[in-house]
């Protein structure tokens, strides 16, 4: 008994926002196995159970939606209360849609998920990691979020968001004394996940294999990851090419 209270002490735990499909459950299979202990959220609570029923020890469900922003403080302060003390913080919930024609409501759903609900879930746990003096925050952002695009500008737009305001966490970080608190930009190019939607798809690397790439980085503590690797360069060229050429290129 006294061994098995020192086990459940020991072990590690972690948030995972946008657990309930693709890449975010996918990283909660990963976690499980590194003995964590996982907080799921996400809307969809038949898929967040599924997941307790597999690992009913390890697993802890909250169903939210990030939208609502009030909702998301309150499950946070939850989660904190029951574990004590968060070591991980994964934020991979979002939305993103093929929309030229700038329909309003795809438009609008995705700025109030990937940048209003987004930017909640990374100031509470920024304000956590430093207040506890350690802890690790992982954005999955996107190679979407290096340049514009025609057919999808709000969610280029929202990528380009969170890129910006996770390298701002990583340099406000210096004001930390402990050094014991990182930040992750996770930027897939094409995961093959429901999100992978549109024409001018390539690359598409299985999920299984994006999970290890993006599990990999987070325990080397990287600032930024590509995924795959290769999007590393693809990542120098959209940095370099001028806007005319994206015009007539793509
Ligand atoms: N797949 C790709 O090619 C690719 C490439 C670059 C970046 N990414 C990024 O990777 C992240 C994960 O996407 P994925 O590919 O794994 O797609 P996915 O399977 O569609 O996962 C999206 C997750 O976000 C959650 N979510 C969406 N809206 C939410 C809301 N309002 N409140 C709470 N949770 C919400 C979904 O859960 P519920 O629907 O249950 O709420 C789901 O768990 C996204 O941020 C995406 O932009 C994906």
């Amino acid at each position: 008994m006294y061994f098995y209270a020192n086990l459940q002490i020991s072990m590690k735990t972690a948030i995972v926002f946008g657990a309930t499909s693709g890449i975010g459950k996918s990283l909660v299979e990963l976690l499980i196995k590194d003995n964590y202990k996982v907080a799921v959220t996400g809307r969809r609570l038949e898929k967040l159970e599924e997941l307790k029923q597999s690992y009913p020890n390890q697993i802890v469900v909250k169903q939210n939606d990030i939208q609502k922003v009030d909702e998301v403080e309150k499950i946070f302060f939850e989660i904190v209360d029951e574990f004590n003390t968060i070591d991980l913080i994964i934020q991979s919930s979002g939305v993103g849609f093929v929309n030229p024609k700038l329909a309003w409501d795809k438009e609008a759903q995705t700025i109030h998920t990937n940048v209003v609900g987004v930017t909640k879930l990374y100031t509470l746990a920024y304000n956590l990691f430093k207040q506890q003096e350690h802890g690790h925050l992982v954005g999955i952002s996107s190679i979407a979020s290096l340049r514009g695009n025609r057919s999808a500008p709000v969610y280029f737009a929202s990528k380009a968001y969170q890129k910006a305001y996770l390298e701002s966490l990583y340099i406000k970080t210096k004001s930390i004394k402990s050094k014991q608190v990182f930040i992750t930009d996770i930027r897939p190019g094409f995961v093959d996940t429901a999100m992978a939607l549109g024409d001018g798809i390539f690359w598409l690397v299985p999920l299984e294999k994006a999970a290890k790439q993006i599990y990999s980085a987070i325990k080397k503590k990287k600032r930024v990851a590509y995924i795959s690797k290769r999007w590393a360069l693809i990542a120098v060229v959209l940095k370099i090419v001028p806007a005319w050429l994206l015009k007539k290129a793509t």
